[in-house]
């Protein structure tokens, strides 16, 4: 299971009006366990008057550019209370409670390829896309990138300063294309408002050397933009699901007073008894199906469980069913591989059997 580790800050800067761009330190004696891959994310904690408070940031730099530093970027939200802090309390030198890199969002390179890679981005949703994209270019001399960028305007433009550069780096292989969603900039009015489907249909008309059936896509920003170009991309211009590959910020229906689904209306009222394995111990209890999640009873029990969105996005309390059955009310974040093997999201996941064991240490 993963831990947590007190990192050193060493750079802490302001990236836009509400960004922050901010790097940790890796230890010598880290530099194995905080080996990441290209668009993966690491978890914050904070704790605050008592609440354990977890928050995950996409990593910001690509594995090539060293092992040394992770760099995050984390935007300030309306009374987020560790984007806040992240944002005006934290200074260089400070300390702060990592977890390891985890996440899906990636592709394998090999130097012979000779493919196209075009990421589709919004906002801070930037940061593992634009890892991503650097990762493909510095493994693939043969290979290319189209950057599509959405912003509000020209200078909120996040990372604008590193990704001009890393265009002029590589030459003709990345091309960056700004988009505008709240100020008129450029005389071409392709360039203003969102990127959506309809957006893409257009630019895919001005670049026609891009071959999108063949193109690997790697998108992230708010969850009906994601929607709307991973439909557009797989349904109309029919490019195959594993090139389609996208990374949410936080859970599409993200409410928590959403009414439950019919599947989960759907299944047994039971009295299960649930056994997790942490750290190779084993801790039990008692839990109705209809009650809280699994994740959420454990952290009711204060047993030390792995967590973060609580939101079926990040994959941080994943675990693997060892007994039982469970249903899981939502999935942004296993593959299709990894459910099949047994794996859950167990802030997701309500017992179905009357007794249930998950494994969290595999
Ligand atoms: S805590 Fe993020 S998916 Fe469960």
């Amino acid at each position: 299971m993963h831990h947590f580790h007190q990192l050193k800050t060493t750079k802490v800067s302001k990236e836009t009006n509400d960004c922050v761009n901010i790097a940790f330190e890796i230890p010598e004696h880290l530099r194995n366990l905080f080996k990441y891959k290209q668009g993966q994310y690491i978890n914050v904690r904070r704790i605050v008057d008592g609440e354990d408070l977890r928050r995950s940031y996409s990593i910001v730099n690509a594995p090539s550019e060293g092992n040394q530093e992770i760099e995050i970027l984390v935007k300030n939200m309306e009374e987020g209370r560790v984007s806040s802090f992240l944002n005006h309390e934290v200074q260089i030198g400070d300390h702060l409670e990592i977890l390891e890199p985890m996440g899906h969002f990636y592709t394998h390179h090999h130097p012979s390829n000779q493919k196209t890679y075009v990421g589709l981005a919004a906002g801070s949703g930037i940061s593992p896309v634009l890892s991503n994209l650097k990762e493909a270019l510095y493994q693939e001399p043969e290979s290319r990138a189209y950057l599509f960028f959405s912003n509000k305007s020209f200078e909120s433009i996040i990372f604008r300063k590193e990704i001009d550069a890393l265009a002029e780096q590589f030459g003709g292989r990345l091309k960056v294309i700004y988009l505008l969603s709240r100020e008129k900039h450029y005389e071409d009015e392709l360039f203003e408002g969102r990127i959506s489907a309809e957006k893409l249909d257009r630019l895919f008309e001005r670049f026609p050397e891009i071959p999108v059936q063949e193109t690997t896509f790697f998108i992230c920003g708010p969850s009906e933009m994601i929607k709307d170009i991973s439909e557009y991309l797989k349904k109309d211009r029919k490019v195959p699901s594993l090139q389609v590959m996208y990374e949410y910020y936080s859970a599409p229906d993200d409410d928590e007073n959403a009414e439950k689904s019919d599947e989960f209306k759907a299944i047994p009222n039971l009295e299960s008894m649930v056994t997790l394995i942490i750290d190779d111990d084993e801790y039990s209890f008692h839990l109705n199906s209809k009650k809280n999640s699994i994740l959420d009873q454990a952290l009711a029990e204060k047993l030390p469980v792995p967590f973060a969105c609580k939101g079926g996005v990040c994959c941080t309390c994943k675990a693997q069913v060892m007994e039982g059955e469970v249903f899981m009310e939502k999935n942004f974040a296993l593959t299709e591989d990894e459910v099949a093997k047994g794996f859950v999201l167990t802030c997701q996941c309500h017992p179905t059997t009357n007794v249930v064991m998950l494994n969290y240490d595999v």
